[in-house]
């Protein structure tokens, strides 16, 4: 196959936008992808201090070297969740790509915080998974805010995005369709928050690390197994297999045609969230999710 761009040798075939390129050609194709995501849908321009939560995983190393590449100010914000299987091998490739890269890197351990992953799985009987996130959420949020970045960008790709949105549509969770999206505007005490690797496939960043000889951690996570999310991925690949560019279009096709439909249908946006009285995070309660775990966990 010929690189569908200068005609030299392909070494990527991208069945979904029907085409094949060489490898410089590949990097100037992914470039070209962020560069429209960040243009379309406005996510921040070159004023803007933007962290990127770096898992240690390909989607948001591939993130942090483009947005360098492209020469936008950016730092790392590693959160290390104290899981012994998983979390060295994903924070010592967080550290590594940044020390090579020269990109600040800031790690919080929810050890020191008093909320190690493990800990949480034995004594708060909810599905750990959640509760993670909540507490990666807030963090990542507090952190941006203390510490004066006016975006928040993570690595979640088309696969990510397909698969909550597949899982938004399933459930008919309107509130969740009505927020879903590349970009959560910065309101009531919560930072701006971006994806600029939408419109790219896991395969598509797992190619990019290849190439620009990126080292991701592949380690995961004990507790994800079976996740719904996992499980929807792999149906929407075989989709992606028999109808090439399926998952683009799906996605698009919402943001264009159907958010509009669930837009304000959230009850919580719009309401202000006041700030928790024991951290000061906004929330719609009296104390934040966050602070509610930390209570749990103190109480045994
Ligand atoms: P995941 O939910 O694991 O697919 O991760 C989605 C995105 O969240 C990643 O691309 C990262 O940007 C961010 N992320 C996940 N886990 C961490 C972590 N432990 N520290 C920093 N960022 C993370
Ligand atoms: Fe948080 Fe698995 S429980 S990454
Ligand atoms: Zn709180």
């Amino acid at each position: 196959m010929k690189c569908t761009r200068c005609k030299e040798t392909a070494i990527v075939s991208l069945p979904s936008h029907n085409a094949g390129f060489c490898s410089p050609c590949f990097l100037l194709f992914f470039q070209r992808q962020v560069q429209k995501a960040i243009k379309d849908k406005r996510l921040f321009t070159f004023a803007d201090r933007i962290i990127i939560a770096l898992s240690g995983g390909k989607d948001s190393l591939a993130l942090a070297w483009q947005l360098q590449k492209l020469g936008y100010d950016i730092a790392g914000l590693h959160i290390d969740l104290a899981i012994p299987q998983s979390s060295p091998i994903a924070r010592d490739h967080a550290e590594r790509f940044c020390t090579f890269n020269n990109i600040k890197l800031f790690i919080l351990e929810l050890d020191k915080l008093g909320l190690p992953i493990p800990e949480i799985n034995k004594k708060i009987k909810r599905p750990v998974c959640s509760i993670c996130g909540k507490i990666k959420r807030y963090y990542f949020n507090k952190f941006a805010l203390d510490n004066n970045f006016t975006v928040l960008a993570t690595g979640h790709n088309l696969d990510d995005e397909v698969a909550r949105l597949f899982s938004n549509v399933f459930r008919w969770d309107e509130a969740y369709l009505g927020d879903q999206g590349p970009l959560l505007p910065d309101e009531n005490g919560f930072v701006r928050k971006v994806k600029p690797l939408y419109r790219l496939s896991e395969f598509e960043t797992a190619n990019l690390c290849f190439i620009a000889g990126i080292d991701y951690g592949f380690s995961p996570c004990p507790y994800s197994k079976g996740a719904s999310f996992t499980f929807y991925k792999t149906l929407f690949d075989e989709l992606e297999h028999k109808q090439p560019g399926s998952k683009l279009s799906f996605y698009k096709g919402f943001l264009n045609r159907g958010q509009k439909a669930f837009s304000g249908l959230n009850m919580n946006r719009g309401v202000k969230p006041s700030p928790c009285v024991k951290c000061g995070y906004p929330t719609s309660k009296e104390t934040c999710g966050v602070c509610r775990i930390r209570q749990m966990m103190e109480n045994g």
